[in-house]
């Protein structure tokens, strides 16, 4: 006899009915052939960058508590934030904005803290500006993490004097006023700065410019950033946000090689809609599918835009560096609207999952990324809430992808079944391949559908899976998220649901999860 169903079975089988229109799980079959014979491009370390703003609190409360808190750091900067920035290795931390950067001064956060001016905040919620964090505690920030630091110049309200004077305060080794001053507060040798932007979203908050007067601009501004003997300074221009291909065009017609780096900016928002984004935690299969249809855009926004460059820079010389990217959402209820405090569910990592496996596919174009925000701010890797701090499901992705980091790209061909939801479809799995220094494999799989699990088969041409282990992201519901009080609902779990085949292997991936696996 089988068992009576209560109220409550009845009722999660009325709303598995209701929502995915089907109370069987089914498996779809995919097929992934890994070209483990055709490696040749790097994936940059960078591409798996942090971007970290003056926004909410992000540096405050986020990375910076001060000296004098009872939360445990040092010199300033938490150690919880710091040990857990360690275990996903951050390659590179983008500071101090985002739209801040253009108003932000840099002489206003050096020297003794207690002098420092304090400034408002205009651009996220109008705030004070104390200036605690400022050029000395990012870089020791940045060390801490063992980041490259990614500063952003201030183009829009800066002059070319500031911003020059900035990179030789912080670089010059001689005997200068700016360097002198450099040791009085504290260090003697110049930093090391890698990469550095020339304005921020300079269409729009960066001081709303014509591609060709940015242009013009961005070859005056990178004129006066002198690279010291020997370390070269990789320069960032301003670059589109979404579909502006003509800022694209513009800027490579009228910059050219002059920049090292030109970026692209896209946001998720489940809706589409600036004035009604949607909830992070509180959505429908509908708004989850849209979520990552939209997501996936990132795909043939990363082609376009690269189109564009090989036109004029065939030999990819100029990388794409899409240094904001991620979710955005409505604002968690009862928060300061200007703070884009959000939560972070089985959602968020899928888009991480599927977004990285993009970028990886195309890291002869795309050089870094930056995913905003570090701390407490839009898509951020961890949450804090006084001496509290949890991980996010997206930061698990960002751990469970670190292997990719320098790794060799292997091309792969993927073929997904489809996961249609009212007419619209997206294929069910994404993936990506490639091999580490010490000749691993990694394989990053996405399966995007919520109700089904996915079988993928896959064929290693040129490379023999002798040993596999993998671990798996999921969680029975699709708003899963990790809160101050259960920090572990979504954490990575082994996985051994695959085995050997002939020429390969095959794998199961649960319904909305994410999988890594290493192949021996
Ligand atoms: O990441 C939040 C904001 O989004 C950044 O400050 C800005 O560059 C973008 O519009």
């Amino acid at each position: 006899m089988p068992e009576m169903l209560s109220l409550r079975q009845l009722f999660a089988l009325l709303i598995a009915v209701l929502t995915t229109g089907s109370i069987l799980a089914e498996t779809t079959t995919n097929t992934l052939v890994i070209h483990a014979d055709q490696g040749r491009d790097t994936i940059s370390r960078n591409i798996y960058g942090q971007f970290s703003e003056h926004l909410g609190h992000c540096i405050y409360g986020g990375a910076w508590v001060g000296e004098g808190s009872p939360i445990p750091n040092t010199r300033g900067i938490r150690n919880d934030v710091v040990a857990a920035l360690k275990k996903i290795q951050v390659p590179v931390l983008r500071w101090p904005g985002g739209c801040f950067a253009d108003e932000y001064h840099w002489m206003d956060g050096i020297g003794p803290r207690d002098q420092r001016p304090l400034r408002v905040n205009s651009n996220w919620g109008g705030v004070t500006e104390s200036n605690a964090f400022g050029t000395h505690e990012f870089l020791d920030f940045c060390d801490q993490i063992g980041a490259a630091p990614y500063l952003g110049g201030n183009v829009g309200s800066g002059t070319v004097e500031e911003m020059a004077q900035w990179v030789e305060y912080m670089t010059a080794d001689g005997n200068s006023t700016l360097a002198n001053l450099r040791r009085i507060n504290g260090r003697e040798q110049p930093w090391r700065i890698p990469f550095f932007a020339v304005g921020n979203e300079s269409w729009g908050c960066g001081g709303n410019m014509t591609p060709e007067y940015y242009s013009d601009t961005f070859r005056r501004y990178n004129s006066f950033i002198k690279d010291s003997p020997g370390r070269r300074i990789y320069r960032v221009a301003s670059g589109a946000s979404d579909w502006n291909f003509n800022w694209t065009e513009v800027l490579m017609k009228n910059v050219g090689q002059r920049m090292n780096g030109l970026s692209l900016h896209y946001y998720t928002l489940p809706t589409g809609n600036w004035s009604h984004k949607g909830s992070a935690t509180k959505f429908t299969a509908a708004d989850w599918h849209e979520t990552l249809r939209r997501a996936l855009l990132m795909d043939e926004l990363v082609k376009r835009h690269s189109a564009i460059m090989d036109e004029f820079d065939p030999q990819k010389k100029v990388g794409l560096v899409v240094d904001e990217w991620g979710t955005w959402y409505d604002v968690e209820p009862r928060t300061n609207q200007g703070f884009l405090y959000q939560q972070n569910t089985l959602r968020d990592a899928l888009v991480a999952g599927l977004t990285l496996n993009i970028f990886n596919r195309h890291c002869d174009r795309v050089k870094m990324a930056c995913i905003a925000q570090l701390a407490n701010v839009l898509q951020a890797m961890v949450l804090t809430e006084n001496d509290k701090m949890i991980v996010t499901p997206s930061y698990w992705v960002f751990e469970m992808y670190a292997p990719h980091q320098g790794a060799t790209l292997l091309p792969a061909d993927l073929r997904a079944a489809d996961y249609e939801l009212n007419g619209q479809k997206i294929p069910a799995v994404s993936a990506s391949a490639s091999r580490d220094e010490a000749g691993k494999i990694h394989v990053t799989l996405c399966n995007l559908n919520p109700d089904d699990s996915a079988r993928v088969d896959c064929e290693l041409q040129g490379a023999t899976a002798r040993r596999l282990s993998g671990r798996v992201l999921t969680a029975s519901e699709i708003n899963a998220h990790n809160t101050f009080d259960q920090p572990d609902n979504v954490k990575p779990a082994e996985f051994t649901g695959f085995k050997a085949t002939d020429n390969g292997f095959t794998t199961t991936l649960p319904p909305k999860s994410v999988m890594a696996l290493e192949l021996k």
